[in-house]
């Protein structure tokens, strides 16, 4: 499995240890940066990563930041990315299942790098549902997106 990865200084610390994590479980993992705890522009990074998504060069992706939140914003305006902000399991599953996401954004201030592993374990390891409901509504996202 290809795997994008980018994070700003907040997630820094995070992002190596899941580097680390992602590529001892045998994925393709494809590091965007930042690569220090240097302050840095969480677009920056954002950008290039869901972009690599986006064209398929990489099947998922992972951003952290401090909250998630600025990391999910910025990859959402991106044609194609269904980025979702996640901190606990269910959501998670959901976002897969449901919304057939295919990008996980975490928040190093908000989680332990444990947690993101389980998180990530569950991002990755569920499919979506393929049900007619939840495919008609992704379409609807589409046809909004390519409205702007
Ligand atoms: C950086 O201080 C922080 O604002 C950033 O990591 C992120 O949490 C933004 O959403």
């Amino acid at each position: 499995m290809k795997i994008a990865i980018a994070s700003d200084h907040a997630g820094f610390e995070a992002k190596q240890q899941l580097i680390r994590y992602l590529t001892e479980k045998g994925c393709d993992v494809t590091d965007f940066g930042t690569n220090s705890n240097e302050s840095c522009d969480y677009p920056d990074f954002a950008v290039k990563c869901a972009d690599s998504v986006a064209d398929k060069s990489n099947d998922y992706g992972i951003l952290i930041c401090g909250t998630g939140i600025g990391m999910s914003i910025c990859a959402n305006k991106v044609k194609g990315i269904r980025c979702a902000n996640c901190s606990e399991e269910f959501s998670t599953q959901m976002t897969r299942e449901h919304n057939d996401a295919n990008i996980l954004a975490l928040g190093a201030r908000v989680i332990t790098v444990d947690k993101m592993k389980k998180l990530i374990d569950i991002f990755l390891n569920t499919p979506f549902s393929n049900q007619e409901n939840h495919i008609r509504r992704i379409n609807k996202i589409t046809q909004t997106e390519n409205l702007y």
